[in-house]
């Protein structure tokens, strides 16, 4: 049988680990396959020939994307370069010219997802998304396929491998933010721009592609809560340690009685967690269906061959399929397209979660009793407080508690409350507490 031909656009981290992977597995992956799988033609502007074992057998490579999806010769585009231009452009001239798409690019599907499934399966193609959620964690397979019995209730998940990153060496080795963050930089794991991954943004993208896979909903970025990490100092991270819970950027999407809850923020989780010690670079998701209760999924969440794993496993899914009825391939967003629902999503003051407050309050007798008189004026009940030894040289202490489950709403109107106080030095911090337990 004639080798299957790949175009790929980008020779990046991700392109680059593609070509070795392909090229070191070529065989296993074959006998997987049922066809050998050669890359013929691709686009890069800017390349380390030396450092992509494989790179070599590439026929054609040139800096012209536009070219390798015009290419009569190619049967699957995969798309490496990211962002959202022109990665769409070329996505959707790929599908118009009938050839199948690999991507690792969640921006791209998180806000045009939409348009481009719907392009594809006008074509009958498919466009293939491993690579977007998770890194080599294979979660889209498991919540689109392995999952499919469930009625599923929640997803939370580390999604962001830069973040976990910078939060972990902060906690372990007292580094700073953005020595950390140069380090995931050089190691290939942040995003071209790096705010998207300690923003939130970058997790936002990819809780968008769960919740739709999750709940058979249409893609809405735009409708996603997105909170980060930069302000996370080193005492929150320890107080939160005093009080037994770990701080990890999660992304969270929910079904509740009022829709949908869709939201990244860092988020206080205890530390006898699974989740809480998945450190480092790695992800993990933990998905909560009604059959199968909670499962976890654990991985690399970014890097070269890990991410390369999951695109070369789209790719092998893709010639599997390739000849069959398009009607009978697995949806892209997991529910028939002409299934999805209009589940509302909830609005972020309408969210329930318990918090975490840490703030400056003056030494002063009464203080404690007023923080505690407007919490319970709005309704908070109190789980935890402890009130900190001051610096030396400062008339302001800290305080910090922990707090029952409340509406968001609430407890942003205790908050402007205590922060009116003028025995209440600066701004409140913060955080919210999920426990997890189902
Ligand atoms: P890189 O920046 O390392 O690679 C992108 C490559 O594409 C660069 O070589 C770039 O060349 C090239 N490129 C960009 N625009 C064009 C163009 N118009 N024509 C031809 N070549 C172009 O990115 P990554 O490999 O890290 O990421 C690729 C995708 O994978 C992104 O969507 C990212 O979000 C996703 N991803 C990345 C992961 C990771 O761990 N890095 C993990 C999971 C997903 P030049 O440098 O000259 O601009
Ligand atoms: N920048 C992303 C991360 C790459 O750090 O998780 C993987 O999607």
């Amino acid at each position: 049988m004639q080798p299957v031909k790949i175009g790929l656009l980008g020779l990046g981290t991700v392109g680059g680990g593609t070509v070795s992977v392909l090229t070191r597995n070529a065989a296993e992956i074959a006998r997987r396959a049922g066809r050998a799988i050669h890359i013929t033609h691709a686009a890069a502007r800017d390349y380390k020939a030396d450092r992509i074992p494989g790179v070599e057998l590439i026929k054609r490579i040139g800096d012209d994307a536009f070219a390798v999806v015009d290419d009569p010769e190619i049967d699957i585009v995969i798309e490496l370069i990211g962002g959202y231009d022109p990665a769409r452009e070329l996505v959707l001239k790929a599908i118009a010219n009938g050839k199948h798409v690999v991507t690792a690019n969640k921006a791209l599907i998180a806000l045009h997802g939409n348009e481009i499934f719907a392009a594809a399966q006008k074509q009958g193609v498919m466009v293939a998304f491993e690579a977007a959620v998770a890194g080599g964690i294979p979660i889209i397979k498991a919540v689109r396929e392995g999952l499919a019995a469930n009625n599923i209730e929640s997803v939370a998940g580390i999604i962001n491998g830069t973040g976990n990153f910078i939060l972990t060496e902060m906690r372990d080795h007292g580094r700073n933010f953005s020595d950390v963050l140069a380090e995931a930089q050089a190691l290939g794991y942040a995003e071209a721009d790096p705010t998207f991954d300690v923003e939130g943004i970058d997790a936002a993208h990819k809780l968008t592609i769960l919740a739709s896979l999750a709940f058979g909903i249409p893609l809405q970025f735009d409708k996603t809560y997105t909170e980060g990490i930069s302000t996370i100092t080193a005492e929150d991270v320890a107080y939160a340690g005093e009080f037994g819970y770990r701080i990890k950027h999660l992304g969270i999407t929910r079904k509740t009685e009022q829709g949908i809850e869709l939201r990244v923020h860092p988020t206080l989780i205890p530390e006898r967690r699974l989740i809480a010690n998945v450190d480092g670079v790695m992800n993990a998701v933990l998905v909560q269906g009604d059959a199968v209760g909670p499962t976890l999924y654990y991985g690399a969440g970014a890097g070269a061959e890990p991410t390369a794993s999951a695109v070369v496993a789209d790719v092998v899914d893709v010639v599997r399929t390739m000849t069959t009825d398009p009607g009978n391939r697995v949806p892209h967003l997991a529910f028939q397209p002409d299934e999805l629902s209009d589940l509302p999503i909830v609005p972020m003051d309408d969210v329930e979660t318990a918090y975490y407050l840490r703030m400056q309050a003056r030494d002063k007798t009464g203080v404690m009793a007023r923080v505690a008189g407007i919490l319970a004026a709005n309704d908070i009940s109190i789980e935890a407080i402890q009130q900190k030894t001051s610096e030396e040289g400062l008339d302001a202490v800290p305080l910090v508690m922990l707090t029952h489950k409340v509406r968001e709403g609430q407890m942003n109107q205790a908050i402007e409350d205590i922060e009116s106080l003028d025995t209440i030095n600066g701004r409140v911090m913060r955080l919210r507490v999920e426990h997890l337990d189902g």
